[in-house]
């Protein structure tokens, strides 16, 4: 390449900074992803259907997913890691002015999307175990709160699910908006664990997924220990 300036590399237009391939989400953050589609479509079908057996369980599985993916906030890897991806105002405000994120990772305003769709899950699914529809189901923990409260969590988990449906409404807009008007596409990323970036962009750390597996099963076995205890 000598005489050539650095960014005429394989990949990258003239004007315009070379790419690399690096990986950015670990498989825990992909199939916790893409999981919540599918539960989403399994636990809006049963709930209308009155299969709430089915609803129960796949809303549990459903919590036992939340919590584990805010313990890899904290634990996991870089990516993943609320202190990586979550901004104040001013990191907004620089990521809408067009200065590139320090994360390769959410970018700042997606940051708070992901917040509050994991806010509103954790509410929903745990409302959930509480509620009661005054006919003939009950959630596991309804009758730890007694009728009147159980009708009332039914209440917020009724509401919180139409909250639910406009956050996934967004959340997908905003991905199909961000590939017509900034050309990136950030579903293949979320898929497959790689993306093309500035080759002066480093490669995020990554931790170790049997960590994120022991993590998950813990989860699992104190819900269930919860759930299951008369
Ligand atoms: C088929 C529809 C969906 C598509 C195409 C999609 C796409 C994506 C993409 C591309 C990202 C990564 C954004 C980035 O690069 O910063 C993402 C993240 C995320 N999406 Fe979706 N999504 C879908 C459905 C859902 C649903 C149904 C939920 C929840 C109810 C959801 C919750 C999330 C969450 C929590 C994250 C953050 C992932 C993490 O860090 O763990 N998505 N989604
Ligand atoms: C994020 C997870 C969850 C979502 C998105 C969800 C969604 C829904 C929806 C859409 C309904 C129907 C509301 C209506 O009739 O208008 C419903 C009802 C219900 N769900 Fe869930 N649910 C979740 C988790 C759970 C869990 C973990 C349980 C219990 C273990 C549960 C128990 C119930 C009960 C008892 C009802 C009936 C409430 C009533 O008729 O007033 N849900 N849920």
């Amino acid at each position: 390449m000598r005489g050539l300036p650095s960014i005429v590399q394989k990949g990258a237009l003239v004007g315009q900074p070379a790419l690399r391939k690096i990986r950015v989400w670990d498989l825990p953050v992909r199939l916790f992803h893409w999981a919540l589609p599918v539960l989403m479509t399994v636990l809006f079908l049963s709930a209308y259907a009155g299969q709430m057996q089915v609803h129960a369980r796949m809303g549990t599985v459903t919590l036992v997913l939340v919590l584990f993916r805010l313990v890899w906030g904290f634990v996991g890897s870089q990516t993943a890691r609320f202190s990586d991806f979550v901004t104040g105002i001013g990191g907004i405000h620089d990521y809408l002015s067009g200065k590139r994120p320090k994360t390769t990772g959410h970018n700042p305003l997606g940051a708070w999307m992901i917040l509050a769709m994991l806010a509103t899950l954790l509410i929903q699914s745990l409302s959930g175990l509480f509620s009661s529809d005054s006919i003939a189901f009950d959630g596991p923990l309804a009758h730890w709160i007694g009728h009147t409260a159980a009708n009332l969590a039914a209440r917020v988990h009724t509401n919180l699910a139409y909250a639910i449906d406009i956050l996934i409404a967004v959340h997908v807009l905003a991905v199909v908006l961000h590939w017509a008007l900034r050309g990136e596409n950030l579903i293949m990323p979320m898929l497959s664990g790689n993306k093309h970036v500035p080759a002066d962009v480093g490669q995020p750390a990554f931790s170790n997924p049997a960590l994120a597996l022991t993590i998950l099963v813990l989860i699992a076995l104190l819900i269930a220990a919860v759930a299951l205890a008369e």
